[in-house]
């Protein structure tokens, strides 16, 4: 079963206007990236910039968030519907400083994901475990929670617009990189789990990315194990070389 391999940069509320545009005629410089999807997701203010900038190209420009609601009083919110309006096909969600820093419960999730399929965008579905977590052994307690609280309300269907980004919270940003074995470990109980409510034959199809302080020195590895099919980057996004450095790991 080959399935689609990816790797997404999210910048994260980092880089302006001026800065997007460096960073992304620099990743246009860089034309080797045969063996996997790529994508970049900049701040909204930057979205469309980016999208005019890589039009003829295929590194897709994917949003970092969005809204639950398709329009109304929600002071400073973009919605699905907008996102649509200028050409975004795939958005982000449940990314852990989400969750935290914004109070973004399963249930909002569920609705974020909805609205996100009824408007034809695809999602990048993060989650992940505290530390605390995997000292107690919960780890897969509380991922299969975010999962199925979620998402498994969709339909089989759906499942053709859903890739898993599995973030452990101890390795965002802080260097600490979920041993490949770890990953592997989680990645595979991912995919049984979505197997057993699902099918296996749906579950063999579903691209899962590892995010979490995947640098140029450790992409190859955690890449190259068996559930991994790609990466969800923060950090090392923000420099092209290293970028698409991680994007040839493959
Ligand atoms: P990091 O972030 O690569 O800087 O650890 C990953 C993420 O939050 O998606």
């Amino acid at each position: 079963m080959t399935r689609k391999k990816i790797v997404a940069g999210n910048w994260k509320m980092n880089n302006g206007l001026q800065e997007t545009e460096i960073l992304i005629n620099e990743l246009l410089a860089e034309t080797n990236h045969s063996g996997c999807e790529v994508m970049v997701a900049p701040s909204f203010v930057s979205l469309k910039t980016a999208i005019d900038s890589l039009n003829d190209n295929d590194i897709e420009v994917v949003s970092q968030n969005v809204h639950q609601s398709n329009d109304g009083a929600y002071t400073g919110e973009v919605s699905a519907k907008m996102l649509s309006s200028i050409g975004i096909k795939t958005t982000i969600i449940g990314h852990s400083e989400r969750r935290e820093y914004f109070s973004e419960t399963h249930e909002i999730l569920k609705n974020k994901v909805d609205i996100s399929l009824q408007n034809s965008i695809k999602i990048i579905f993060c989650f992940g475990e505290e530390l605390k977590d995997r000292k107690t052994n919960n780890h897969f307690n509380i991922i299969s929670n975010q999962i199925s609280e979620s998402l498994f309300h969709l339909s089989s269907s759906d499942w053709d617009n859903i890739i898993l980004a599995y973030e452990p919270i101890w390795a965002i940003g802080t260097g600490e990189t979920a041993s490949s074995d770890q990953v592997q470990e989680m990645h595979s109980f991912i995919r049984n789990f979505i197997g057993q409510k699902y099918s296996n034959e749906l579950a063999q199809k579903i691209s899962i990315l590892y995010g979490g302080s995947v640098k140029p020195n450790n992409a190859k590895e955690i890449f190259s194990m068996t559930d991994v099919d790609g990466g969800l980057i923060g950090g090392a996004s923000l420099k092209s070389k290293d970028f698409f450095s991680i994007v040839n790991s493959f």
